[in-house]
């Protein structure tokens, strides 16, 4: 089976020596846990282009479709029906089992990663279970939904739209310039600078995801198919 080959592969390339890993994950890994993906049949909200909802614009002319866009994502990742998958816990175990750091750097702004265990996660794109001050930028948890009257009427989301930089840009240049291993699983490729970052770790790597992407060919392997099915594989043949 193709996880295991590439699993034992790796293993046997890295031999003895464990070097830090980073992982990129993207809404692929959540698909699984009933999140839906951004550019997939499920990628229009309401008729509008995801792109149009999510962008300082977009909030400037109208803020209480933006506040019900993201309010209708947290309520839906906060149901009683959405929780991590077998991809999420393979990604812990490999944490707690792998003798050096392991860094996941997630695209994803729900919080399925911490609920499976992991730590050393770095949210490049926000997470919907805060929300920002307009003024001061204080960052707080927030689990209800947000909108122009929340506390004292000046909070957003804190969520990275589109045109706005990326969040934890040190943090995230020094995970990959120090990883040896590069994992890559349920994005699309199309967004950068994420699309990018496979250029930034010197080693292998590997990219999952259920189709070929717009950045497969930068990768050294790839297993096709659903991460949570092939991650668990690859993770058990890796830690061998
Ligand atoms: N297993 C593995 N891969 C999967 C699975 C699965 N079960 N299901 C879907 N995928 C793959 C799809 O083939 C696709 O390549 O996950 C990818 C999801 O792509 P996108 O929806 O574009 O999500 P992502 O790449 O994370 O988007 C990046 O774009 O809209 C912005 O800020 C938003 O963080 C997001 C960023």
């Amino acid at each position: 089976m193709e996880a295991k080959r590439v699993g034992d592969q790796m293993c046997r390339h890295l031999g003895s020596n464990r070097p830090p890993i980073v992982i990129l994950t993207g809404a692929g890994i959540s698909a699984e846990s009933g999140l839906s993906t951004f550019r997939g049949d499920g990628g229009l909200w309401a008729g509008h282009r995801v792109e149009d909802v999510a962008s300082p614009s977009a909030f400037d002319r109208d803020p209480d479709l933006v506040y019900e866009f993201y309010n209708l994502r947290r309520r839906n990742l906060l149901s009683i029906d959405v929780k991590p998958n077998a991809a999420h816990k393979a990604l812990e175990r490999l944490q707690s089992e792998w003798s050096e750091r392991v860094t996941i750097i997630t695209q994803n702004v729900d919080d399925l990663h911490e609920r499976a265990g992991s730590s050393n996660v770095i949210h490049m794109h926000g997470e919907l279970l805060k929300i920002r001050h307009l003024d001061s930028g204080e960052v707080r948890s927030w689990n209800d939904d947000c909108d122009g009257s929340t506390l004292d009427g000046r909070w957003r989301p804190h969520i990275v739209w589109f045109g706005e930089a990326i969040l934890e840009t040190a943090a995230i240049s020094e995970a990959l310039m120090s990883a040896g291993l590069f994992l890559c699983i349920g994005t699309a490729g199309q967004v950068y600078p994420a699309a990018g970052f496979v250029h930034e770790v010197a080693g292998p790597s590997v990219e999952f995801n259920i189709q070929r992407t717009a950045i497969s060919k930068s990768f050294t392997d790839a297993v096709l198919g659903s991460a949570a099915e092939h991650l668990p594989i690859f993770v058990d043949a890796l830690l061998k």
